[in-house]
């Protein structure tokens, strides 16, 4: 549900040498992290994602610059701008997703709940419109 998505602050240590982040499972996620991955190198202009999960849920950082996910659950678009290291969005199955707008240099990094499993994609966005 597109209510469920939200932002997760998470721990910033700060230091004269460099500031650090962190987040555990157990401490700031709603799901068990399975999987890790990372998207960057983003070419100007391009997009990212336009499908949804069946049952994965993941938690997105901007490790490094900025870009926008946006949502929708069929009925309402939510736009999140990602720009800082210290925050990520979780976002639950269920939910279409595109990624943009990425910044020169920009890195997402992704936890995710599952492994990775092409059948859990729905690429098909009027195929995902029937199912809601
Ligand atoms: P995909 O999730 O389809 O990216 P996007 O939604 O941005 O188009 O992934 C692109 C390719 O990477 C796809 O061929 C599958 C592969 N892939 C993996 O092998 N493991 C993974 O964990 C992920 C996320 C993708």
């Amino acid at each position: 549900m597109l209510e469920d998505v939200k932002l997760i602050d998470l721990p910033k240590i700060l230091d004269e040498r460099g500031n650090l982040s962190f987040f555990e499972t157990n401490n700031h996620l709603p799901f068990d992290i399975k999987r890790t991955y990372w998207i960057y190198d983003v070419p100007g202009g391009e997009t990212r994602g336009g499908h949804s999960y069946n049952t994965n849920e993941e938690f997105v950082i901007a490790l490094s610059g900025s870009f926008d996910i946006i949502l929708t659950d069929g009925f309402e678009v939510k736009t999140f701008s990602l720009n800082r290291s210290y925050y990520g969005l979780y976002i639950p199955s269920g939910i279409w997703r595109h990624m943009g707008n990425f910044s020169t240099n920009s890195v997402a990094f992704v936890a995710a709940s599952t492994d990775y499993d092409p059948s859990d994609y729905e690429r098909d966005y009027a195929a995902f419109i029937n199912k809601r």
